[in-house]
């Protein structure tokens, strides 16, 4: 993944570069660094600990600069070390920074090797910059337009040369990158940065790079070119937008880390989602979704992680309630398969960011293979995914800054609910009165989410417990079942307890063989018409030994007793039941962290958002 900032400037430019950094931790956090033109020559401070320290470790370096450029990596090629973290520099004269995965790098390599490079890294970007150093001819912009030519991959760079002083380039071909153009004491300035996010507060006119651009930054101006099919490049104009980007720098108040807060803030996510819903029409999903909708026959769901969730969730309502055949497919999966197109399919995506790689991936897909009609439930406004796909619905989540997804999940599941709506009203199986209940049941759920959250004290006394075990087995049925592997997902992200997820009635088919008086089995009990079933699978858990968790409808007469432990929900939620039920999982999975002492926004190893395969 990683996030670039690169900046031209009369001047000190530094303080832009760490702050743009901070806003991009989210696309990784194992090691950071800032590069500058400095004294004639190429000054760097990296760092293997987070932005923060970094910003502290530029001052004392006393690294300054109008010309830069900065990096925070989630590590693909080499470990999180110093020597791997970027800017990386060839023969002290070029810097670069890398977002993306070259797949030609090992080729490349020895191509620079036996031309004599000496590389100090195990990255691939080590290669760009040897690469740019070894086309270099005076004119960076030239020398980078045809590295570009000869990498293989996904790649956004920026680049600075030790002989042009006020230049930076930068370059994009499947990793995000957007250039922003902004004024400073009456002098233009020019910057590169992974997400417009990282240059909130400086500027708001944002340039989105399509693929195949080399941009060329340099005091007050700029120049873009595209590569067009022969490998030449053109020179185009880009259209400059004005973005208000949110800095999501957002205090944590009362909280004790994001996710927290973040799960707290899900009434008021789902209120604002729910905003400018009055009542079921197509044109909820952008204009023209009345004539795509009439000409879908199927809906397909295309996401990763907990959107993936979302969209298996979804699937039970599209079925059941707008009679419409929907597939979920993981996204990373559905790209490389040979599937079976349909010109008559909804293809819907789901991303909480819009630009997770597999999902943008999978999309374009999708499209290659001749289903034309795409919708994006997306909680990003100015994210990829929403500029790839005709039809979106934005949800309104806010900034999630905790790695672990919790209000983009609840509030996905409000619009893939309107969508299910939307559908069976187009399809005649909705009528007015049942409209009108179903939006009745929207409109109260921020009220019914906080309930379930001040069931927080019965979670933590259970989170203690759940701490000091290293496997979990979640169950569900229906309706409930994915939001039984979401429960999974979230243990394992942020308290790294191996937890796996299975309907309920699977159990006797294998991972009966697994319960033991050590094995918690976190079960979601909802009264509804699978819940007799349930309680039989729940006593064959409990004739092994196991130790149940049950998170039980009021009404479901499930009891406490040895061995079983159980929390009642305030109120059973028909079909939106999932919306509720999710959230006491959060809860578990995030005391079970803190419990165990883990970092809970930044687990290990993972990053917020995932721009590369
Ligand atoms: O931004 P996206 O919704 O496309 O991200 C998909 C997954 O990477 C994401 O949901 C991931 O699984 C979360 N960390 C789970 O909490």
């Amino acid at each position: 993944m990683c996030g670039i900032v690169g900046a031209v400037s009369h001047r000190n430019i530094v303080p832009i570069l760490v702050e743009g950094l901070k806003r991009l931790e989210y696309r990784g956090y194992d090691s950071c660094g800032v590069a500058v033109h400095q004294g004639g020559g190429l000054r760097r401070t990296r760092s293997t600990s987070r932005v923060a320290e970094l910003g502290l470790q530029v001052v004392e370096d006393q690294v300054l600069g109008g010309t830069g450029i900065a990096h925070t990596r989630w590590a693909t090629h080499g470990v999180p070390a110093l020597h791997n973290a970027h800017p990386h520099f060839s023969s002290d004269r070029i810097a670069l920074v890398h977002n993306g995965i070259i797949e030609n790098h090992d080729e490349l390599r020895e191509q620079l090797q036996r031309k004599g490079y000496v590389f100090e890294s195990q990255t691939d970007t080590e290669v760009i910059a040897h690469l740019v150093h070894q086309l270099y001819d005076g004119d960076l912009f030239d020398a980078v337009q045809r590295a570009t030519l000869q990498l293989k991959g996904a790649y956004a760079i920026a680049v600075f040369c030790r002989d042009e002083p006020h230049r930076v380039v930068g370059a994009r071909e499947g990793s995000p990158l957007v250039l922003g153009l902004g004024q400073h004491e009456g002098q233009g300035e020019a910057f590169l940065a992974s997400d417009a996010m990282a240059l909130a507060g400086v500027t708001d006119q944002i340039v989105y790079l399509e693929e195949g651009d080399v941009v060329d930054l340099q005091l007050g101006k700029h120049w873009i070119s595209a590569r067009q099919a022969d490998g030449r490049f053109q020179p185009v104009q880009r259209e400059v937008r004005t973005v208000h980007a949110h800095t999501g720098a957002a205090e944590l108040g009362p909280y004790q880390h994001y996710m927290q807060k973040e799960i707290f803030e899900q009434p008021r996510a789902i209120s604002d989602t729910l905003e400018s819903v009055a009542g079921i029409t197509p044109e909820l999903f952008g204009d023209g979704a009345y004539q795509v909708f009439k000409q879908i026959d199927r809906v397909l769901i295309l996401a990763c992680g907990t959107s993936y969730y979302a969209g298996s969730t979804a699937k039970y309502w599209l079925e059941s309630i707008a009679g419409i055949p929907c597939s979920v497919e993981v996204a990373s999966e559905y790209r490389y398969r040979d599937s079976v197109p349909d010109p008559r399919t909804l293809v819907v995506t789901i991303s909480q960011s819009g630009e997770t790689a597999d999902t943008l991936a999978a999309l374009k897909h999708a499209r290659s293979l001749g289903q034309p009609h795409t919708l994006t439930i997306c909680n990003g406004a100015t994210s990829a995914m929403v500029r790839e796909c005709k039809l979106h619905f934005l949800t309104r989540a806010g900034v999630e800054i905790g790695v672990a997804s919790t209000k983009a999940f609840t509030t996905q599941l409000v619009a893939l609910f309107l969508l299910t709506l939307t559908l069976a009203q187009l399809r005649g199986r909705l009528s007015q009165a049942q409209e009108a209940e179903h939006i009745k049941a929207l409109r109260h759920l921020p009220v019914a989410v906080q309930a379930v959250l001040a069931l927080e004290p019965q979670v933590i006394a259970w989170a203690a417990e759940f701490a000091r075990k290293e496997n979990a087995l979640f169950l569900g049925r229906g309706l409930h079942y994915p939001i039984a592997q979401e429960g999974a997902l979230k243990l394992k992200e942020i308290s790294y307890i191996h937890a796996e997820a299975y309907p309920a009635g699977e159990l006797k088919h294998g991972p009966l063989a697994l319960v033991t008086s050590s094995m918690p089995v976190v079960t979601i009990a909802p009264n509804d018409a699978l819940l007799d079933k349930l309680k039989s699978n729940l006593q064959e858990v409990r004739a092994r030994g196991g130790e149940l968790f049950v998170f039980a409808d009021s009404d479901s007469h499930i009891r406490s007793e040895p061995g079983v432990h159980v929390i009642r929900m305030p109120e059973h939620y028909g079909a939106l039941s999932p919306i509720l039920h999710v959230v006491t999982l959060q809860l578990l999975a995030y005391h079970t962290a803190c419990a165990r002492g883990t970092d809970v926004d930044k687990p290990r190893n993972l990053a917020k958002s995932v721009t590369v395969e």
